[in-house]
This record gives C-alpha cells, structure tokens and sequence, in this order.
C-alpha cells in the first residue's frame, strides 16, 4: 500500500511538474544565455588601469560625505555595500531630505552593464561617477568645490598624486570620477550558487532552483535578462506588451525618450541587471513592488504577456535567489582629516 501510494505520488509529481532536462542538458542550456561572474574586477572598457592606490583612493571618495554639499550624503548613503548596493528605499533621499524621482539600482556588477542607470544615460562608472555629487537632489555639490575640498587635505593631495603618477596637476573631478570608477570596479558578486552550478557543480542548486532556471529560459525572460548580469545589456519598453498600471509605472518618468527623444523611446528603459535581486527590493525604477514575486508576475504579463501559475512565479523566484553572489568586504576608510581651508558643509 505504501509502495503504491509512493508511486502514485510520484506520478502526480510528474504531471504538475515539467520534466526537468538533466543538470549537465540545463547547464548547457543556461550556458548559451549567461556567463559567471569573474573572481577578480575586470578590466575597464576604459582602458584605465586598476591600481592598488586607486581603488584605496576610489573607497575613500565613495565613502566621505564630505563630496556632499551638505557633508552628510555620501555615494554609500544611496549604494550602501552592506545591503547589496541599495538604500532599500523607494525611491532615494538626497540633499535636503529630497525624495529623488527615482530608486537606486545596485553598483555591485554595475561594471558588466553596457551603460548606466535605468535609461543608459552614462556610458560608463567614470562618466556615471560625476553625476550625483552635482544631482540637486542627490549630493548638490559642484566639481569646482569637489576639487577645492580636495585639495584642502594633503592626505587626499598625496593620494591622487599616488593614483595617478606623472600627471602634473592629478587633483581633478576626472580623476575623482576614474578612481571611483576603479574601485567600483572591485564591487563584484562571484560565486552565486547558479554561478557555481554553471562552472559545474550539480548540487549548487536545489530541485526547485533548477525548475526555476528551466522556466526563466522557457517563459521568455531570457531575451532580454541575460549576459554576465542577467541584464543590463540592452533597453526595452516596460510594458512590451501590456503597460503596467500608473502605480507601478508613473506616467512622468518616460524612460530613454529623455535621452535621445525619440518616439519610440517613451517608456523605454534597460533590462534591468538581475544580479543580487533578492536582496535589492523594492523593485522597478519607481521601487512601488517589494515582493519579488509579483515583480516576477508583473514582468511575464507586461513583457511576455503571460498568466504564470504560481507555482511557476514561485521556481522562478526561488531560481532568483541564486544569483545573490559572495558580497564584496570593504574596510570602511579612514579619511584624511579637514583642515581650515576646507569648505564648510552648507544646508
Ligand atoms: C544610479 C553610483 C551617489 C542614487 C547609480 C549607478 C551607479 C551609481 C554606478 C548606476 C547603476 C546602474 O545603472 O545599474 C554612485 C556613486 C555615487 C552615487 C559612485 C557617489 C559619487 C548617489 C547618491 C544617491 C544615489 C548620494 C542618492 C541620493 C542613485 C539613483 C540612481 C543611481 C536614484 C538611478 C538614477 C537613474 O537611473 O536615473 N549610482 N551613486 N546615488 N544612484 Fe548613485
Ligand atoms: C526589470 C524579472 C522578462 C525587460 C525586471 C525586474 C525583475 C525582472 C525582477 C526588476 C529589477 C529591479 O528592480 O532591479 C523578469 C522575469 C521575466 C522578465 C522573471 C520573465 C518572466 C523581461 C522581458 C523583458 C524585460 C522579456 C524585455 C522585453 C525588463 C526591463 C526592466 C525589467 C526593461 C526594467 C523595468 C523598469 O524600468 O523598472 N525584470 N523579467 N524583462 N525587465 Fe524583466
């Protein structure tokens, strides 16, 4: 009686749920679509090499809030390196406890991405880098008074010389932006369990996972999620098929038509880099969904036009869970200390 009903169980398991190609069909499968992550940084599309000095120089920078105008935001006030790159908020608060318009995506990987933020307005980490100390609603500081700072401070004087050997005058807002595009560089995640599992390693992932994996390469996401970062790569209209409601999507924020204003750019923005998304909520550029698996349902209906059942959301999800990567250990630096000529914080 036991046996059967073992049996019966087993047959019913088969009829709910997919047959599941063999682990080494799967990783096949998964290995046309994305590549693990590297141990070490990459190199720079820049051609900018990393240096030991420089990326010392590049956390120092990320860290101080002293590149603020304020002296209280810093790059890590927003892409904190204790919670996956994320401040965990909707969307970010800045200078004078602006809400800004829209949520900080991680800069952990953020060196795979073909360009950066949601609608690929910055080439690069270095380009991106001199954004939000000017953003009114981020740091609201100027280059000039960056520099100035600086150069207040011998510790960061000798610092920049050290980074950047043979340039005459090396304080500069370009290179404040390339040794913090350097150390940005070192923020990445190796060794996921699907990484594991896609060098080789059967048992990195669990059954569920795996299901998961096999359904996120047969839905459909993969046309867009995929490459190193699962994402990031290329753009997209956020509602492909089906617009999401002005909840999830505020009819403001059109996306890359204020890049290249073009038409068919409205609503358009870049697939989203997977990497760490389990513990990056909340989700889309407005940050309105905090559970991943209604981003999940909401992403199969507005991309792909697909009803998912919910045991499909919930492999999928699961299989999510597996791109949370080994987290990067960052010394918090101590920083040269102000002098009398360094500019005083300002409301
Ligand atoms: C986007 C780094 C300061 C909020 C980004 C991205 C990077 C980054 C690499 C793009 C990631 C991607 O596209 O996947 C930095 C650095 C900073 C800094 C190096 C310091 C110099 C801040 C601060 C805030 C903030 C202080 C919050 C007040 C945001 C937001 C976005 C973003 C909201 C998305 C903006 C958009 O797509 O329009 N940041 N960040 N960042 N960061 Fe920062
Ligand atoms: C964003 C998953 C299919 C394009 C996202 C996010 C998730 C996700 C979780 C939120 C990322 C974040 O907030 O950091 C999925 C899953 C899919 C799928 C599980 C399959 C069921 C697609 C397809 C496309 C696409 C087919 C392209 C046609 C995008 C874009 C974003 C995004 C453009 C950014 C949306 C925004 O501006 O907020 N995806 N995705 N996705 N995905 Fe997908």
């Amino acid at each position: 009686m036991k046996r059967y009903l073992a049996s019966a169980l087993a047959v019913t398991t088969m009829l709910t749920t997919p047959a599941l190609a063999d682990d080494a069909a799967l990783r096949e499968a998964a290995k046309e679509y994305f590549e693990a992550i590297p141990m070490n940084a990459p190199a720079l599309p820049s051609g900018e090499a990393i240096t030991r000095e420089k990326v010392d120089l590049g956390a120092m920078l990320f860290f101080d809030p002293r590149m603020s105008k304020s002296g209280l935001f810093s790059c890590q006030s927003c892409h904190n390196v204790g919670l996956g790159g994320v401040d965990g908020l909707e969307t970010s608060v800045g200078h004078g406890w602006q809400a800004g318009p829209r949520n900080a995506p991680t800069m952990l990987n953020a060196v795979f991405n073909i360009a950066q933020f949601w609608d690929g307005r910055a080439a690069d980490l270095a380009e991106q880098a001199k954004g939000p100390v000017q953003a009114g609603v981020e740091m609201n500081n100027t280059p000039e008074q960056v520099v100035a700072t600086l150069t207040s401070m011998p510790g960061y004087v000798d610092a920049f010389k050290a980074s950047f050997p043979g340039e005459e005058d090396p304080v500069t807002f370009d290179n404040f932006a390339k040794a913090i595009e350097a150390f940005e560089a070192t923020l990445i995640t190796p060794n996921s369990k699907f990484d594991q599992f896609l060098m080789g390693q059967d048992g990195a992932m669990d059954e569920q996972e795996k299901r998961g994996l096999q359904a996120f390469i047969d839905t459909g996401c993969v046309s867009c999620h995929s490459g190193i970062n699962f994402g990031g790569n290329g753009y997209y209209p956020f509602g492909l098929i089906e617009k999401p409601g002005a909840d999830i999507l505020p009819e403001g924020d059109r996306g890359r038509f204020a890049v290249t204003e073009t038409a068919d750019d409205e609503y358009v923005f870049r697939a989203a880099p997977l990497r760490n998304i389990a513990i990056t909520a909340p989700y889309f550029h407005s940050g309105k969904v905090w559970d991943l698996k209604v981003a999940v349902d909401i992403m199969a209906e507005s991309q792909l036009g697909e009803k998912l059942d919910e045991g499909t959301i919930d492999d999928i999800t699961a299989f999510l869970g597996t791109l949370t990567g080994e987290q990067p250990q960052v010394v918090h630096p101590t920083f040269p200390v102000s002098t009398a000529t360094t500019p005083k914080p300002a409301p």
